[in-house]
């Protein structure tokens, strides 16, 4: 098995330690790593690397792990910047607007609907995510739903069902939820590891999210939450009664809220993105630090209000205008994040960088991480590996 050995890189950010201010167990400068057979065989000071068959000089560049992005829609068709335009203009966004992408996504192929997934998933991976989440609910029928798991599958590495994104139009409410819970989750099961509600005015009350849910959770599948983006919709405390895996935007959040999240285990996955493109109100980020909750950061990738694969663009976000310090928001772009999807431990596990674990992880052309936030909207990362493999580079040359 052929090793490479990494030099070069002025700061290591392995995210391997206790928490984000963990610097000393996090952080190692003028440092090597080691890959072989697709995981970190060594890393440590480059005056003590070991030698390997292929040597990589990064040029006194920064190393971080790989982006892990747990909120993306990619399966969809058409186009919706008309209504981006509008709300720039002074309009609110409000979920009904899902409807538009669901007409043009049903009227795609299988296909194309695959085609437009991977343009994503490319492009998201040049810019630094080795791992990634995608949902079903633009299709919101049995069928549909069943192509878009099929063809999240072939982009993602984890797949969640959101039939409960909106009741289609002409489709009485009680049927939509039995198809939800009964036939349509069949269909989907096989390819998704999560299910999720979209629990907002406009969509799904508590009520039905919940029962949406705990469906889901009989089936096998682990819980999501949309929560909180639009109102105090309830989201959070039905995801903290479920145990959910995550709760995500939380832009609307009670005190009760955020003690509620810092006492349990879901973590909030806010999507700094999303919240540009709809003009909401950025989530309390440093309340929800400073009371201990765990929290991530997605890119929310979407037609409607969040059409970015950028997780360096949400990092620069959250830094500059959610108050997060800059290793809080690359922990939450990446070892958070894993933890939101349940990868922070294991053999699979992602989001760090340790001896034995999977070799994902990015070069910036940038002397440390903190050029994401100090150089915001530069396309910094200039080298990704994925499972050990040199996945793809950016303009400027890494040796
Ligand atoms: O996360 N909130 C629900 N789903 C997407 C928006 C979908 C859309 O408007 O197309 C979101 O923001």
């Amino acid at each position: 098995m052929t090793t490479e050995l990494i030099t070069g890189i002025a700061e290591l950010t392995t995210n391997a330690g206790s928490g984000p201010g963990d610097t000393d167990g996090n952080r190692i400068t003028d440092a090597a790593l080691v890959i072989e057979d697709g995981r970190i065989a060594w890393l440590g000071s480059a005056s003590d690397a070991p030698d390997a068959d292929v040597r990589t000089d990064v040029g006194g560049r920064a190393v971080l792990p790989g982006w892990v992005d747990t909120h993306t829609h990619l399966v969809f068709a058409g186009d919706r910047s008309a209504e981006f335009e509008t709300r720039m203009a002074g309009g609110r966004y409000a979920a009904g607007g899902i409807a538009t992408t669901v007409a043009a996504t049903r009227a795609a192929s299988e296909e194309q609907l695959v085609a437009g997934a991977k343009r994503l998933r490319a492009e998201a991976l040049a810019q630094g995510t080795t791992f990634l989440e995608a949902k079903t609910g633009y299709a919101l029928d049995v069928e549909g739903e069943a192509r878009s798991a099929r063809a999240a599958a072939e982009v993602a590495d984890v797949v969640t069902f959101l039939g409960a994104h909106l009741v289609p139009a002409g489709v009485d409410r009680r049927d939509y939820l039995d198809l939800v819970t009964g036939p349509m989750l069949d269909a989907v099961v096989p390819f998704a590891s999560y299910i999720d509600a979209f629990c907002e005015v406009g969509a799904f009350d508590v009520e039905e999210s919940r029962e949406v849910l705990l469906a889901g959770r009989a089936a096998g599948l682990g819980v999501r939450v949309h929560g909180n983006q639009l109102g105090e919709s309830g989201g959070v405390r039905l995801a903290v009664e479920l145990g959910a895996a995550s709760v995500d935007h939380c832009n609307h959040l009670s005190d009760a809220d955020v003690d509620l999240l810092a006492g349990s285990s879901t973590v909030a996955t806010l999507l700094p993105a999303c919240d540009l493109s709809t003009r909401e109100p950025f989530p309390p980020a440093r309340a929800l630090v400073d009371a201990g909750a765990a929290i991530a950061l997605a890119t929310n990738c979407n037609p409607g209000t969040s059409y970015t694969t950028s997780l360096a663009y949400c990092v620069a976000t959250a830094v500059l205008q959610m108050r997060l310090t800059i290793a809080e928001a690359v922990w939450a772009a990446t070892r958070g994040a894993a933890v939101a999807v349940g990868r922070e431990h294991g053999v699979d596990a992602v989001g760090s960088l340790r001896v034995g674990g999977r070799a994902d992880l990015q070069v910036l052309d940038a002397p440390s991480v903190s050029h994401l936030a100090y150089r915001p909207g530069v396309p910094l990362t200039v080298g990704v590996w994925q499972r050990g493999e040199r996945v793809a580079s950016g303009a400027s040359a890494v040796r």
